[in-house]
């Protein structure tokens, strides 16, 4: 009888682990269900020594790559204003960038000096250590550049978002850092939700910096802004959209002749990589609008075959949290996504992870009702990525039936990893906190738009 048991509830857990409906697949593999927590706020402390800079991380400086932007923060004086930075082997050969210095003030919160120093004209492929502070109070880091830009430079990215700073997202991050193939982050927005806390408790944007600097200064970041980054609160003087933000993250937006942080575009290997604004106006004739219509005709895929997208709000997912919450803005730039044949979309925003198919839904015009995605082969992938493992918990409620343009989902906590093999094919995947790193929880071999432009085959079922 025991010996029955045991098979019945064998042959449950075999068929519920993934169960294949309408669509793609709905992964059901035991996940955590208990709340997520943050982390105390004194376990994430400053280092030693007096005014020691903290808070160090490090994004593109530059279009190409050959610049890093070096951020950090020294909590009770200015202290020194440069990065000294050298070739590994070679420190006969010292140089310093010098810093832009700044505090400001949010609510009954005032802010440590935070310190931005460009350095330019790095060498490719190169690995540099780099010093921040000053006296007794040192600190030292080390990043790689990227190879000089070429449609077929393989490089790995790692893919995070919707972060926060709980148990969960502590690791997400050792899980990613436990990887060895990641060169820089791709990041698509809500980093430390300190607006979860009464006055956006600004101390929270410090410890989150803190949390995330073992890897954000070594590896760049590239940042998009997400909504816990918006900080708006008028009933307490705070009139002034993403302030935090915009003092503590800085990108090289000039560089793509943006006119905002907030969307800008980067080259990076043989990846062109645009980030957009969800929470900026993208309407017709806005300065994000305007941008981005110039900006694809910059696009040059035999210099980068690899067009990617990062913006928070994703336009395809299938969970109940947040569904269609990127629909607008769907409207406004899909048609020019299929045009440009953007690779993929990534996006944050709903805690859950899912892949679509390549799918376009532009038919529609206000009299003629065909508002159902379809498969394109023009179209990007979508991939929500909302999964890091903020305070919010998972978004555990999916649509049901599982919609025929979703590919996979769970809701997981994780991270993925894209790695550019060449201008045809990239390999992809996604690693939940449960497993090993070696584990994959979802994968697929993208193939390029425009240099290779077959249907990719996942194990996924196809679309009704
Ligand atoms: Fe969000």
């Amino acid at each position: 009888m025991a010996v029955v048991s045991f098979m019945l509830v064998l042959a449950f857990l075999i068929l519920s682990i993934a169960s294949p409906s309408n669509g793609g697949i709905t992964s059901s593999y035991v996940r955590k269900t208990a709340a997520s927590v943050d982390l105390p706020f004194d376990s994430l402390t400053s280092p030693p020594g007096y005014n020691a800079p903290e808070q160090v991380h490090i994004t593109q400086g530059d279009h190409v790559g050959r610049g890093v932007i070096v951020s950090w923060v020294t909590p009770l004086e200015p202290g020194s204003k440069f990065v000294t930075y050298w070739k590994v082997g070679d420190d006969e050969h010292k140089k310093q960038a010098h810093a832009s210095t700044n505090t400001y003030k949010f609510a009954n919160y005032t802010s440590g000096f935070i310190h931005h120093a460009t350095i330019k004209n790095l060498e490719y492929n190169t690995k540099y250590i780099y010093e921040v502070g000053n006296n007794n109070a040192t600190r030292r880091f080390f990043f790689t550049t990227p190879p000089e830009v070429g449609p077929d430079v393989p490089y790995t990215f790692g893919v995070i978002g919707d972060l926060g700073q709980t148990y969960d997202s502590k690791q997400t991050l050792e899980h990613y850092n436990s990887n060895p193939k990641g060169q820089a982050v791709l990041f698509v927005g809500d980093l430390s939700y300190a607006d979860h806390y009464p006055l956006h408790d600004n101390r929270r944007w410090d410890s989150w910096a803190r949390l995330v600097e073992k890897n954000a200064a070594y590896q760049p970041w590239i940042w998009a802004a997400g909504n816990h980054e918006i900080d708006f609160l008028p009933e307490n003087g705070e009139t002034v959209p993403f302030k935090p933000f915009k003092h503590r993250y800085h990108v090289p937006y000039k560089a793509s002749q943006s006119t905002s942080p907030l969307w800008y575009s980067v080259k990076r290997a043989s990846a062109h990589i645009i980030v957009l604004s969800s929470y900026s106006a993208y309407g017709k004739y806005t300065p994000q609008y305007n941008w981005l219509e110039t900006e694809f005709t910059k696009v040059n895929r035999s210099e980068t075959p690899w067009l990617i997208v990062l913006l928070h709000s994703p336009w395809y997912n299938s969970d109940n949290y947040h569904f269609m919450e990127g629909e607008s803005m769907r409207v406004m730039f899909e048609p020019w996504f299929v045009q440009n044949k953007v690779d993929i979309v990534f996006s944050g925003h709903v805690h859950a992870y899912e892949r679509s198919e390549r799918i376009s839904n532009i038919a529609y015009k206000v009299s003629n009702g065909q508002c159902t995605p379809v498969l394109d082969p023009s179209a990007p992938v979508y991939i929500t990525i909302g999964d890091g493992g903020n305070i919010e918990g998972l978004a555990n409620n999916f649509t049901d039936p599982q919609p025929s343009y979703s590919a996979f989902r769970e809701a997981s906590f994780g991270h993925a990893l894209l790695e550019l093999k060449n201008r045809t094919h990239a390999y992809y995947s996604w690693h939940r906190n449960q497993d090993s790193e070696r584990v994959v929880g979802d994968s697929l071999w993208f193939y390029n738009r425009h240099w290779y432009p077959q249907k990719e085959s996942s194990d996924a079922a196809t679309m009704a």
